[in-house]
């Protein structure tokens, strides 16, 4: 039987699938992230999600100062985040602006960062740096390099390739109304 679908609740159903995501165990807590470098090179990676806000329209995720995402962000902020839930057959491609800062402000979240995800922030040579031997780097969890993302969604784009094709596209512009697009 053909499910009876409006776009609020595709709308809804996007929020349920970040928020399942978000309380996931961490290693199934990532989403794809696509920047563009100072050289107009697309780049893609893998990063953890660390809170959503339906209110805010936010999403946030945590990375180094000294990472090429985060000099690309503050000269480019626009991003696109990618999702793929096979139990619900859904992608998500959700167009974002990201506002990247490390300061005083992400100084105050850093206690609240798990011993185990502070040594992320902050090597030597910094990352992104050769070296001449596969071990010749130190971590140094340093609270300095200790970077916040900060997402605010413009688009959210639901693909379902379940037992029906759909999709629909909603822009923060529109206020979340929605629009049906062939798939
Ligand atoms: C499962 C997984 C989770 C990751 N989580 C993060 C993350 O939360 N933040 C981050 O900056 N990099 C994370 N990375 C590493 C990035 O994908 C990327 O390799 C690294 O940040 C270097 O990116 P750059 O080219 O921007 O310097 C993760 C990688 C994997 C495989």
């Amino acid at each position: 039987m053909m499910k009876d679908l409006s776009l609020a609740s595709l709308l809804d159903q996007s929020w349920v699938i970040l928020k399942t995501l978000r309380s996931a165990k961490l290693s199934e807590r990532v989403i794809t992230l696509a920047t563009v470098d100072p050289k107009g090179q697309p780049q893609v990676c893998m990063v953890v999600l660390r809170s959503i806000k339906r209110d805010k329209s936010m999403l946030e995720f945590h990375t180094d100062a000294d990472s090429l995402k985060y000099t690309s962000l503050l000269r480019e902020p626009k991003a696109q985040i990618l999702i793929w839930r096979p139990d619900v057959s859904v992608q998500l491609r959700i167009s974002v602006e990201i506002d990247v800062y490390c300061d005083v402000k992400s100084q105050k979240l850093w206690a609240q960062v798990p011993g185990p995800s502070q040594i992320s922030y902050g090597k030597s040579p910094p990352t992104g740096h050769s070296i001449s031997a596969p071990f010749d780097y130190e971590n140094m969890a340093s609270i300095e390099k200790f970077a916040v993302a900060e997402c605010t969604i413009q688009k959210i784009d639901f693909l379902s390739l379940g037992q029906t094709h759909h999709r629909a596209q909603f822009l923060r512009i529109d206020n979340w109304t929605g629009q049906w697009i062939s798939p």
